[in-house]
């Protein structure tokens, strides 16, 4: 695990610039891609280096890693709406090139084997982009989660419906109950993982996941055991390294 200490803006570019390396080797190379947050600086500098012509998504193919359940089409918090506004739509990339869980699904186990069925198909994920739950949570695989887990349903904790409340005005009531997510396996199974988080309210997390014992208790900790990830942080996530 490679650990960068840097600040918030050279985090979104170091990321793109990764990101821009492997579409010139692989120009239909497999993103994972996250929601949240922590991200917004990494699209922001894809859709500036695609502006600026030095580089494109034209032939990328992207999956997204975790979706609520329940949320209507177009729903500004569902996540299929979230990535198309803060990436797909800034980036010369295929709308259809991104995969994303069902959460409407009439199945939802269903969705979730179709899910894996699909990352499967594509080659697997070469770059996967992942923020951090305060409770080091990865995707929406909170503690407890399996560490060998594969895309399913999962009941939020209620201290992830209450840091992601801000997404739904405030209202902790709004925020589902029940997500899809991609599990710890098969995140595991990405050719790189790139993990970023900034702010103090991230520090616990990044410490556990950095210098901790592998544990469920922990999710993000089972990222010791993948043999490419690089961290990058700033230095109020990094405070209790
Ligand atoms: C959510 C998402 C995660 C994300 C985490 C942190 O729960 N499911 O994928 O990493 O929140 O979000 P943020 O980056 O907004 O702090």
């Amino acid at each position: 695990m490679e650990v960068i200490i840097t600040n918030e803006e050279s985090i979104g570019q170091l990321v793109a610039d990764d990101i821009t390396n492997l579409l010139r080797r692989t120009p239909d190379a497999v993103l994972g891609l996250a929601t949240g947050s922590s991200p917004l600086r990494i699209y922001d500098a894809l859709a500036e280096g695609v502006s600026r012509g030095e580089l494109s998504l034209a032939r990328a193919r992207g999956f997204t890693l975790d979706e609520y359940v329940g949320l209507p089409e177009g729903h500004p918090c569902r996540y299929r709406t979230v990535i198309d506004e803060d990436f797909t739509s800034r980036v010369d990339i295929d709308p259809a090139a991104i995969h994303a869980p069902d959460g409407n699904a009439p199945d939802l186990d269903a969705a979730c084997l179709r899910y894996e069925e699909a990352i499967s198909a594509a080659g697997g994920v070469d770059l996967q982009i992942l923020g951090i739950g305060t409770d080091g949570h990865i995707a929406f695989n909170e503690p407890g989660s399996s560490l060998a887990s594969r895309t399913r349903v999962k009941t939020l904790t209620e201290q992830t419906r209450r840091d992601n409340a801000r997404f739904f005005d405030g209202d902790l009531d709004a925020v589902p109950m029940h997500c899809l997510t991609q599990g710890l396996g098969t995140i595991m199974q990405a050719r790189h993982v790139v993990l970023v988080a900034t702010g103090s309210g991230k520090a616990e997390a990044v410490h556990h996941m950095v210098e901790g014992a592998v544990s469920a208790l922990w999710p993000a900790t089972i990222l010791q055991h993948h043999p490419h990830v690089t961290v990058l942080v700033d230095d109020a996530a990094a405070s209790r390294l």
